[in-house]
């Protein structure tokens, strides 16, 4: 089993490839939707992921896994054929999200902790059942000049560490996700504030997985980079990339399997020139790649737009930003 979780690992973190977040709740997935113009449906949601994974350059050359919901770990393409098959017919793993979001965080206002532990052996077994090999717990950590509190931080990250174990149990790589949200408001938020609260975040996450006794070399982090807020960005590419890899390099072990970073809101060309900054400009310890969502698919379901006569289209959008980020992950993009 060892042996397989870190195989499944380094499938994952293959050369030129990263992987795709389709992991959207049903909630997070109708905004993206509403953004395109598409109302969502659960059948509007299905034709969304089938464009996706029936691009088969982007399939088969640029995304190694593919993370998906619930809802989509159980659905068929329009031809009946499960979506998860359409994934692994390319040559990429199935993942899927089994946190079951944020809730307020007790006693600490503007603070949440994810729930979705109760219960979750069973749905590891099941999930694994259906095809998945590896699991994504997210931890949504908000930053000010006060926030996130330790208790905030502390919770979250017994929480991810108690999941990653289970996953191990269970055969499946966990990603592990604490992403400190990028959204702070400029004031608060510089980029120094947030390598401050990155660095803090991830040195306990680490102690949480060691104490849990998950093994780090079945492990992937799928961290947010080190930015400032997005309402009034000020730091150029190049800090931004300097910023990350030093506050990495002190937090993160070099046993671990790989780096996948979230996009978080970033527009999609500022995603892929940050990793193409990473990977070009440093001499890294670990694997480094993508694992986005929006900086993936928003260029695409703008294209689509809910129609069948754009499937192409969007598909066209979804291949070139897989290319880009496949550049940068070997630090030969340009714009
Ligand atoms: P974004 O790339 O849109 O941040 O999504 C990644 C993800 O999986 C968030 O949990």
């Amino acid at each position: 089993m060892a042996e397989r979780l870190e195989e499944i690992a380094a499938r994952l973190m293959t050369q030129r490839k990263g992987l795709l977040a389709a992991d959207e709740s049903t909630g997070t997935a109708k905004k993206r939707l509403a953004a395109a113009g598409v109302t969502s449906t659960e059948e509007t949601r299905r034709d969304s992921r089938e464009m996706l994974f029936r691009a088969e350059e982007a399939m088969t050359d640029y995304i190694s896994g593919v993370i998906l919901y619930d809802e989509t770990i159980r659905q068929k393409a329009a031809d009946g054929t499960p979506l998860v098959e359409l994934i692994t017919r390319a040559g990429a793993l199935a993942g899927i999200k089994v946190d079951e979001g944020a809730v307020p965080l007790a006693l600490h206002p503007g603070e949440t902790v994810t729930e979705g532990l109760d219960g979750l052996r069973e749905r590891l077994a099941e999930y694994h059942g259906l095809g998945a090999r590896f699991a994504k717990w997210r931890a949504a950590i908000s930053i000010s000049d006060v926030l996130p509190s330790r208790a905030c931080v502390r919770a979250n990250n017994r929480a991810l560490a108690r999941y990653a174990a289970l996953c191990q149990e269970a055969g499946l790589v966990p990603i592990v996700e604490p992403e400190v949200l990028m959204d702070g408001d400029p004031g608060t938020h510089s980029i120094e504030r947030c390598a401050e609260v990155s660095e803090a975040v991830q040195r306990d996450l680490f102690e949480a997985l060691v104490e849990a006794g998950v093994t780090l070399e079945q492990t992937i982090l799928k961290p947010n980079m080190v930015i400032d807020g997005a309402k009034a960005r000020r730091a150029s590419v190049e800090e931004v990339a300097e910023m990350t890899v030093r506050t990495f390099r002190r937090t993160v072990p070099t046993a671990i399997a790989g780096i996948a970073f979230l996009s978080g809101g970033q527009s999609s060309e500022e995603a892929t020139a940050h990793l193409n900054a990473m990977k070009s400009g440093f001499d890294l310890p670990w694997p480094l790649t993508f694992s986005y969502s929006r900086a993936l698919q928003e260029d695409a379901l703008k294209a689509w737009a809910g129609k069948s006569d754009n499937v192409a289209a969007g598909q066209r959008a979804f291949v070139h930003r897989s290319r880009m980020n496949s550049l940068a992950e070997r630090g030969e993009w340009n714009r």
